[in-house]
């Protein structure tokens, strides 16, 4: 049993005021001392403590405490009295000894064994930077060269902490690793609600609520190369009571992994959860050779007790600064052929969209699928996938002039491509029947007529590096890829494997770690260049890939009442400058209504504005223009949803700046009855200065509108958030943008 206070309790304490770069050296605990690890952010505390047995446990998750020492009692007050309580808040749950509940580790040893005991083998506390403080536990089989170590890297500033597991095989022969979690925490609190995000193609992170209940309840993907198309792994957990926008505890966590994933979550018979999250083990056991190591993927967490607002704009923060490619930097506005022609198009087609690109005033054209094959010509999804080189029919001059003509048109050039998938008919299917993802001997099954490749195979690798360094290589000026996935993996089976006499059982492992291995590359050569993260709508957006790409396609919804909830949805877990948003002709809202959604994220479009109405194409104009001054409020302000399109027909949103000397608001009647007139209450605002003097002004007028918004008055920080803005939306104004600047 679990007793903390009987033996002498050693604190280990890494506050954020110890200046050393080392804060600790590797602790050995001294035989039955009981060792306590805080692992803390400047709001947050997550607690790990040994036993006497040296068995670690997790002790404490929630708000920090100024008396640190505290942290060593907090076991004790918890009665955990059967036998098998003391197994449920394992740091690292083990299987196979005397553990009988849901594991975060299964392994057969070299020797066949199935036993697994992991004891405290030492800490380390590293300080990196200012903000970021590392721990490393070491867990150690007492019986077997097997060991496991927890990383812990927390983010003071943002409270976000990332969480992995590396797990060493010092055994003579190879171990098994059947399952192999990424987090195991133990959470105390009372009532647990879960939101988790599921969705399907066109409709993609609708949340669900629920209150968890005894027993297990599971999210998982089972999909191969895409997370998000029926379950995402992102979620939020709210401690007390159903998530609350600007109050209650809340936890707002992602597995960063853009394959197979597992989260459980489990109450157990005291009501506290325990929660297992990492690769899914669903046919996925993994050798790991002697001296080998296997690194788990993260999982990414953000604690706030001032609701998912807060929690949001911490991971939003911390994203943009460490994670994302150039979260901080600039991106370009785009008009994109997809909906425009699909693939019906050619060199003059493609040209007269430029003169769209530039009468609308954005930064690129971006060509999207159809612009290859030849033998199998890509004019529709069913051939020419896997065969690169330009359709000389469709592009008699090549991707070469296009770029050239964009280039004198003043104009950045980007291009679509799917390099991880293959047409059966096409070329490279012919050629390379061997590097196709399927079963040999059964019926191939098809996901949008097309195959995975086996991007556990090198050459595969090279091959799709190969795709991208031959458009760079020919192409120098070559400013933006956009990297579809359509197909989800049916057949799980790899050629390459079974040559190489390595199990099926980690391909989808393999295919995943495949991919990272070709980005790595591609960053290594081509640092820079922005590349939107597509699959097939928004089937894949999570921090593993997005430390690859500068932002993600969150849906092919582009209807913009939809794009409302979708955007307020991804928004919990990812920053506006990473989110595409383009004005399409999806839905029957007036132009400025889809301008103004689209210009919440990172705008863009997929229209012919050469069919727009003069004041249509004039007001796109004038809304790109004014993009561009306060897209910076945007892309690196801070958010704030103010008004949620779920509980209210006007929706709101704001962004401010930093200094709080600016910010923009977007308002939407988004659910129009007749008789609804105006707005019955002003919007009250969050985030600004209460002593600051600020005028409001409406921009994104439609032409010959005039706004009833009056920008006469200056009005304190203080009135803006006590009593709030109105900004009339009404069945005649529907979308109301408002800019809030600072009046000195
Ligand atoms: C799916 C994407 O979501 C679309 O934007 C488009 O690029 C098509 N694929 C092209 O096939």
């Amino acid at each position: 049993m679990i007793n903390t206070n009987r033996l002498k309790t050693l604190v280990c304490r890494f506050g954020s005021g110890l200046s050393l770069l080392l804060c600790m050296a590797f602790m050995q605990a001294a035989a039955q001392q009981v060792v306590t690890i805080p692992i803390t952010t400047d709001n947050h505390a997550l607690v790990l403590q040994t036993d006497q047995e040296s068995r670690l446990w997790m002790v404490y998750f929630g708000d920090k405490m100024t008396d640190s020492n505290g942290y060593a009692h907090v076991l004790s007050q918890y009665s955990l009295k059967d036998d098998n309580a003391g197994i449920y808040n394992n740091a690292y749950t083990p299987a196979g000894t005397w553990n009988l509940s849901e594991p975060a580790i299964q392994v057969v040893h070299a020797d066949g064994n199935t036993s697994l005991e992991l004891k405290y083998a030492g800490h380390q506390t590293k300080r990196e930077g200012d903000d970021v403080m590392t721990t490393v536990i070491k867990l150690q089989d007492p019986q077997y060269k097997f060991t496991v170590e927890l990383f812990y890297k927390a983010w003071q500033n943002e409270n976000v902490i990332e969480q992995w597991t590396e797990i060493s095989n010092g055994e003579s022969g190879p171990v098994v690793l059947q399952k192999y979690a990424s987090a195991n925490l133990y959470l105390t609190r009372k009532d647990f609600y879960l939101t988790s995000f599921q969705g399907e193609y066109l409709k993609e992170m609708q949340p669900y609520e629920e209150k968890l209940l005894r027993g297990i309840k599971s999210v998982d993907t089972k999909l191969g190369t895409r997370a998000m198309l029926l379950g995402t792994p992102n979620f939020i957990l709210s401690f007390g009571g159903p998530a609350r926008e600007n109050s209650g505890s809340v936890m707002l966590a992602q597995l960063a992994w853009s394959g197979n994933y597992k989260l459980d979550f489990e109450i157990d018979s005291y009501q506290n959860l325990r929660l297992i999250a990492g690769i899914n083990p669903y046919a996925s056991a993994y050798t790991l050779r002697s001296g080998q190591r296997f690194k788990t993927p993260s999982l990414i967490y953000t604690v706030s007790s001032h609701g998912t607002g807060e929690a949001s704009r911490q991971l939003q923060s911390w994203a943009r600064d460490y994670r994302v490619l150039d979260g901080k930097g600039s991106r370009l506005t785009l008009l994109n052929n997809w909906e425009a022609t699909y693939f019906d198009f050619d060199e003059t087609k493609i040209q007269n969209l430029y003169k769209d690109a530039k009468s609308l005033g954005v930064d690129m054209f971006l060509l999207d699928d159809g612009w290859f094959g030849n033998k199998y010509p890509r004019n529709s999804d069913n051939a020419g996938l896997g065969d690169w080189q330009e359709n000389v029919k469709k592009l008699p001059h090549g991707i070469g002039y296009l770029v050239k003509e964009a280039t004198a048109a003043g104009l950045k050039f980007g291009i679509w491509i799917e390099p991880e998938m293959v047409n059966p008919k096409s070329e490279l299917y012919e050629k390379h029947l061997d590097w196709v993802i399927r079963e040999p001997n059964r019926p191939e099954k098809y996901y949008r007529n097309q195959l995975v490749l086996d991007l556990a195979n090198p050459e595969v690798q090279d091959f799709v590096f190969g795709i991208v360094d031959g458009l760079f290589a020919k192409n120098s000026a070559l400013a933006f890829i956009k990297w579809d996935c359509n197909a989800v993996i049916y057949n799980a089976h790899s050629i390459y494997l079974e040559k190489n006499k390595l199990p099926q059982t980690h391909l989808y492992v393999e295919y995943v770690k495949g991919l990272y291995k070709v980005l790595e590359r591609i960053r290594a050569k081509y640092p820079a260049v922005p590349m939107m993260l597509c699959s097939g709508g928004g089937g894949r957006a999570d921090y593993e890939l997005l430390k690859y790409f500068t932002e993600f396609w969150p849906s092919d919804d582009t209807e913009p009442i939809e794009r409302i909830f979708l955007q307020w949805n991804y928004s919990y877990f990812f920053p506006a400058i990473t989110t595409d948003c383009h004005v399409t002709d999806w839905g029957h809202q007036p132009i400025k209504f889809r301008v103004d959604v689209a210009s919440m994220g990172k705008l863009g479009f997929d229209i012919v504005a050469s069919k727009l109405s003069p004041s249509d194409l004039e007001f796109c104009r004038s809304a790109i223009k004014n993009y561009d001054s306060f897209k910076d409020l945007v892309w690196h302000g801070v958010q704030y949803r103010l008004l949620s399109p779920y509980e209210n027909p006007v929706a709101a949103i704001s962004y401010v700046s930093a200094d709080k000397s600016r910010a923009i608001l977007f308002t939407y009647l988004h659910n129009y009855r007749v008789m609804q007139t105006a707005t019955p209450r002003p919007i009250q605002l969050n985030g600004l200065d209460p002593k600051k003097k600020y005028r409001v002004k409406e921009t994104n007028l439609y032409p010959g509108t005039k706004s009833s918004v009056d920008a006469g008055p200056v009005y304190t920080g203080e009135f803006l958030m006590e009593v709030g803005i109105n900004p009339q939306v009404n069945g005649r104004r529907t979308s109301v943008v408002l800019e809030i600047s600072e009046e000195k």
